[in-house]
């Protein structure tokens, strides 16, 4: 079974695919909003030591199985280990990539609309600082806009990965991402210079460790695996598109780099604006739908920087959701020998049905609650704070433990050789955070979750 690859047209073709990927929603939507709900500042800090210590070695090794194998993430842990229990880790990631893109879509869906919106001028009809999350009741109240929008989005999706345009992602990618940016650190600038601004920069600043708890940290740990596309197989099957003269460890840090950067000038541009604003930075995922909107009013050609926000954010998500559902398509293709096309049309299907009850979790089934969690929020958690970091988990000991560095080495250096010349403790550091921190750490995120650490602790102590 030797499946034809295709390969990223340039150097910068992968880093642009696998950046377009990592920067989405996770990015403009849910950071500033799970940061707003756990402290600022102090989850921030969190968040950036999971994303140095724990994302950026295990992203590296996660491209390096996909480069080596060039398969699909089962047929790539099966091909390195001939065992069918690693190949099923591959299958943990399958099933990620269904439980992520039901819920991303609902998102995509509202940026969608929002272009809408924003084009039809309704944010000038706001009178009040709280008008702009009263409009955004209404519209999730909204099931047959919530479906609708959502839907579309998911047709769009799967009509490019039916095509397979490996080429169109690729130029796409290559324009959209830096107007993004752009457009972004606009945002960020007229938020740190609306009045009451200093509110905001505080709350990014100044850390109030009172707000960290177990629960936080394994917040902040998923999130740094959801926002580089981490833990599901996106990365390893991107990574099989690499050509062998490039560096996986440039690459991984160049992804991560451009990654937080995005974080971090979106959450500026956010928390200045919500505090200057005089809105509730704990407002959940409604967050940037009630901010950005009553900004862009205060800003001069804020018409016409709305709508093209809300038209580079459906693209952000676009460019994630199609990694996504490229994942789940390519395993069908390659493992049970479904056609492209079928696969393509009938994933989307049931991803789609999947979706429905996050979609009315905002409206009919709001008061439907597991755990204590709506539809949308527990399928969010489960893949994000479960899946995505027992996949990074289960990777890093697969590359330690079981492929072995002896045999891993030799790969790594292939395109890296200058790096590691320049810079050979790079290999050591990598290897031992592979080796133990990486494990050790997500290993005990978890078991401090579930609130089973603390016990063990207690025996200790005898307390
Ligand atoms: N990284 C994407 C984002 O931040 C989401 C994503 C997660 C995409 C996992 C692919 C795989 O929006």
């Amino acid at each position: 079974m030797e499946i034809k690859r295709e390969n990223w047209g340039s150097k910068t073709g992968f880093i642009l695919a696998a950046a377009g990927s990592a920067i989405g929603l996770g990015n403009i939507w849910k950071f500033p909003y799970i940061a707003g709900e756990n402290g600022g500042a102090s989850f921030i800090i969190v968040y950036l030591i999971c994303i140095g210590i724990i994302g950026l070695p295990v992203l590296t090794a996660e491209i390096l199985i996909g480069r080596t194998t060039q398969r699909n993430p089962v047929g790539a842990f099966y091909k390195l280990s001939q065992s069918k229990f690693w190949a099923g880790l591959g299958g943990m990631g399958v099933v990620a990539g269904f439980l992520i893109l039901s819920f991303y879509a609902v998102i995509a869906g509202w940026a969608i609309g929002y272009i809408i919106e924003a084009l039809n001028g309704n944010f000038y009809n706001f009178t009040e600082a709280t008008s702009s999350a009263v409009h955004f009741n209404n519209l999730v109240g909204n099931i047959y806009w919530m479906l609708g929008y959502f839907s579309l989005f998911m047709l769009i999706t799967m009509i490019i990965v039916f095509a397979g345009v490996q080429k169109g992602i690729e130029r796409g990618s290559k324009i959209l991402m830096p107007i993004l940016l752009f457009l972004l650190i606009i945002l960020m600038i007229r938020g740190v210079t609306l009045e009451g601004a200093e509110t905001g920069l505080e709350f990014l600043w100044y850390p109030d460790w009172s707000k960290i708890n177990a629960q936080s940290i394994l917040i902040a740990l998923g999130h740094a695996f959801f926002t580089l596309s981490l833990g599901m197989g996106a990365m390893l099957t991107y990574g099989s598109y690499m050509s062998k003269k490039d560096s996986v460890p440039n690459s991984a840090i160049q992804i991560v780099f451009l990654d937080t950067f995005i974080a971090l000038v979106a959450g500026i541009a956010i928390f200045t604006s919500v505090f200057a604003v005089g809105l509730d930075p704990a407002a959940g995922p409604g967050l940037i739908f009630h901010t950005l909107p009553s900004v862009f009013i205060k800003m001069p050609g804020g018409y016409i920087f709305s709508i093209l926000f809300f038209v580079l954010l459906s693209i952000a998500a676009l460019t994630s959701a199609i990694s996504l559902l490229e994942v789940v398509v390519s395993f069908f293709v390659d493992e049970l020998k479904w056609k492209r096309h079928t696969a393509a049309i009938l994933l989307t299907l049931i991803i789609s049905l999947l979706g429905v009850p996050s979609a009315l979790s905002y409206n009919i089934l709001a008061d439907f609650t597991i755990f204590g969690l709506n539809f949308f929020d527990l399928v969010d958690f489960i893949a994000s704070n479960i899946l995505l970091p027992l996949g990074g988990l289960l990777i890093a000991v697969f590359v330690a433990w079981v492929w072995g560095f002896e045999r891993v080495l030799p790969n790594l250096k292939e395109g890296a050789e200058k790096l590691f010349e320049k810079y050979p403790a790079i290999i050591t550091t990598w290897k031992i955070f592979l080796k133990y921190f990486s494990p050790v750490l997500i290993f005990l995120v978890f078991l401090h979750s579930i609130g089973l650490l603390d016990k063990i602790l207690n025996l200790f102590t005898g307390s």
